[in-house]
């Protein structure tokens, strides 16, 4: 049966890959991205998070049988905690009450190995209290003591811990709707471009991201596992992280973490 599926980030890489696949497959796609998207807002602020949900609640008639958080950056700023972490919240949250509608909702973000990384635990810390004035304040001493790469990681690792806590609550698993991610490792997309176009990036990207099976994923691959967790058949699993990401993860955290 054709359902209606909200995708942030549709404009490009993984989203844009997500979004032709459900389409071709006869659903409704409301995309949500800064620009060639059926709702056009900025995630990284508040007034473009309500923006986002006010028209994708219009477009959808108020109900949406999945919501899929994949827009997102990855630069050595602040903006990752306003986007990744922040952004995906405001429209998870605030979608919530049209999934709840639905007779299978589901919902998924797009979290990464980074997730794993070195984090700054004040960042993390505010983004799970919900406040983001301390959130950006802790992200800004990081960038400006040169740890600029643990604003992204940081806002991973709190997107994760933020599912795993949300999805087993009355308000996500009462209402029946399974809160999952998958955290890819390197995927060649518009975002991994600069990395690989810049020696001393790509090999401090293959050092943080080993990826002994089958390499770097196209974005096909990790649009397959989204679609899997946001289908009627993803009935029982909630709260979980799932690494797409050629081995990275047990690579880098060992058999002990599972
Ligand atoms: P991409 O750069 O190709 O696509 C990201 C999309 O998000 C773009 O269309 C962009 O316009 C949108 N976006 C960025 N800021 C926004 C804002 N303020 N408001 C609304 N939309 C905004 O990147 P890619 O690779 O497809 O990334 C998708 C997700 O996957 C991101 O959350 C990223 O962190 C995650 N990821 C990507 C990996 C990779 O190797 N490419 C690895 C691990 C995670």
């Amino acid at each position: 049966m054709a359902r209606t599926i909200a995708v942030s980030g549709s404009a490009s890489g993984i989203g844009e890959a997500l979004a032709a696949m459900l389409r071709d497959a006869g659903d409704t796609v409301i995309g949500i991205d800064l620009r060639d998207a059926e709702v056009c807002a900025d995630l990284s602020g508040p007034e473009g998070r309500s923006h986002a949900v006010e028209r994708t609640l219009e477009l959808s008639g108020g109900t949406l049988d999945a919501v899929v958080a994949c827009a997102g950056v990855s630069d050595f700023t602040v903006l990752p905690v306003k986007v990744n972490y922040f952004g995906a919240v405001a429209l998870l949250d605030g979608l919530r009450p049209a999934l709840a509608r639905a007779g299978a909702p589901r919902a998924a973000v797009v979290g990464s190995i980074s997730g794993t990384h070195p984090v700054d635990a004040a960042i993390v810390r505010a983004c799970l209290d919900g406040d983001e004035d301390a959130a950006l304040r802790a992200a800004s001493k990081v960038v400006e003591a040169g740890a600029g790469n643990q604003t992204y990681s940081s806002s991973k690792s709190a997107l994760a811990q933020w599912l795993r806590r949300a999805g087993v609550t009355p308000e996500w698993a009462g209402e029946g709707i399974p809160l999952n991610a998958i955290a890819p490792g390197v995927v060649r997309t518009p975002m991994t471009e600069p990395l690989f176009a810049d020696e001393g990036m790509f090999k401090i990207m293959n050092e943080a991201v080993p990826m002994p099976l089958n390499g770097y994923a196209d974005a096909a691959v990790i649009a397959e596992a989204l679609r899997w967790l946001i289908s009627p058949a993803n009935s029982h699993m909630t709260g979980q992280v799932i690494y797409v990401d050629g081995g990275a993860e047990p690579t880098l955290r060992g058999p002990e973490v599972f």
